[in-house]
């Protein structure tokens, strides 16, 4: 009896200790010294920020990281949204073999994105969006085959959309916007190899400094909910809207600020019936509007104002919706 009330609070101290240690520190046991020399090579890359991420806690404990419960002391996450850090990205980067998201989003970061994240072969996320990255889309990057979120709204890159994107079958979305990303006139914006990421879901392109043709065929791409492709300088008609009818899930088609001629055409009523916006405004349009068009029940938005369009208005345009012209 004695002993038993002098090792008991002791055993409890004991096992006290014991779970703190595993509780607290899970993944510090072991120490990956590839993710860590990546994560310093990373950190020196960024002038001056980011210097919690020091020597008086385990790299997966730094600000931002999120490392693996079943494989210790690996990297899967890294997420520094909105931290004000300015500076580039390491080809070290491409050593954190375990990476899986990396969210940069709304920082300062330039320079170009390195080739080495074609490393990364388990990598599903990448959002990059609002910094200031320049010059061009990374080739390597169409061997990230798990990616399916790339959004690299308003940066600088410039080049055209590697054809290599097409490998990325598992691309649920695409953001390029607000970027200066060209195109090679002959072949059209979007590459044909596109075709092949039939989950894709979401598209967004405007504001960029695209000329020529879009993508003449939509048909594999039948996911799609929402594309924008506004403000560039596409050319040609918009026969490819009789391809889209095979999007059955299609939300929002903006095509506004364009070079687009021709007519309306007669597909367009078998656009799909969840289509609430239809944007063709600023365009250079001629002929009549379909009287096919009130077909498209869900539609709210109708913006097809700044055309050369004539005739009446079609009377089956459902009453809801919001007409510009
Ligand atoms: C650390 O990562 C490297 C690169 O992926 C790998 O080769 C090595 O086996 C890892 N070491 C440990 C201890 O997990
Ligand atoms: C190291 O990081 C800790 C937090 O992780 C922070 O409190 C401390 O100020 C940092 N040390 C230096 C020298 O920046
Ligand atoms: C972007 O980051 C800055 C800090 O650098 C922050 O003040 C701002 O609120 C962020 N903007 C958004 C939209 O998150
Ligand atoms: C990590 O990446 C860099 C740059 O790509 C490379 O020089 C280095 O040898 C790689 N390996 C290790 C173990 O850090
Ligand atoms: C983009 O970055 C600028 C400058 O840091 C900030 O003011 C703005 O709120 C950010 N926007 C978004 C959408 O993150
Ligand atoms: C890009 O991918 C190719 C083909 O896999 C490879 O040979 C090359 O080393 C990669 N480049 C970098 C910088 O990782
Ligand atoms: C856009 O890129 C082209 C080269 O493709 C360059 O000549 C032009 O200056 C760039 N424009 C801006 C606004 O950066
Ligand atoms: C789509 O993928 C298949 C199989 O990888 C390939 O043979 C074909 O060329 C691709 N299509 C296009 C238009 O790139
Ligand atoms: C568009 O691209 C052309 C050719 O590369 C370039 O001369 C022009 O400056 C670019 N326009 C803008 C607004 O960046
Ligand atoms: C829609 O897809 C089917 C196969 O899924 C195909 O046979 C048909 O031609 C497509 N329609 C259009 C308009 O592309
Ligand atoms: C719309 O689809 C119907 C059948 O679903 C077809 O008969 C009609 O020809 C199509 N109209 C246009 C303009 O493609």
């Amino acid at each position: 009896m004695a002993k038993l009330s002098v090792t008991s609070p002791l055993m409890i101290l004991w096992s006290v200790f014991f779970f703190f240690h595993l509780a607290t520190t899970p993944a510090t046991c072991s120490n990956n010294k590839t993710d860590l020399q990546a994560l310093l090579a990373f950190k020196n890359a960024i002038n001056g920020g980011l210097s919690s991420w020091n020597a008086t806690l385990h790299y997966c404990n730094w600000k931002g990281i999120l490392c693996s419960r079943r494989h210790q002391s690996r990297v899967v996450s890294i997420n520094l949204r909105s931290q004000g850090l300015v500076g580039s990205i390491s080809p070290h980067i491409g050593n954190l073999s375990f990476l899986r998201t990396i969210i940069l989003q709304n920082n300062s970061f330039h320079g170009q994105i390195p080739e080495e994240i074609g490393r990364l072969r388990r990598l599903q996320k990448i959002e990059f969006s609002n910094n200031s990255f320049s010059g061009e889309i990374p080739r390597n990057l169409s061997q990230c085959r798990n990616l399916y979120y790339l959004n690299m709204i308003d940066n600088d890159l410039t080049g055209i959309i590697i054809p290599e994107i097409g490998s990325l079958i598992k691309l649920k979305a695409l953001g390029l916007s607000i970027n200066n990303l060209s195109d090679n006139y002959f072949n059209g914006v979007l590459p044909a190899s596109l075709s092949n990421a039939s989950l894709l879901e979401e598209l967004y392109m405007h504001s960029n400094n695209f000329t020529g043709q879009i993508l003449k065929d939509f048909s594999r791409l039948s996911s799609l909910r929402f594309v924008d492709l506004s403000s560039n300088h596409l050319e040609g008609d918009i026969s490819f809207i009789s391809s889209m009818i095979n999007c059955t899930s299609l939300e929002a088609l903006l095509l506004s600020k364009n070079l687009l001629s021709g007519s309306l055409p007669d597909s367009i009523s078998n656009l799909s019936t969840q289509l609430s916006f239809l944007a063709i405004d600023y365009s250079q349009l001629h002929g009549t509007i379909p009287s096919g068009i009130g077909n498209l029940i869900g539609l709210n938005r109708l913006s097809i104002a700044n055309n050369y369009l004539e005739g009446p208005i079609p009377s089956l345009i459902a009453l809801a919706t919001v007409l510009t012209c």
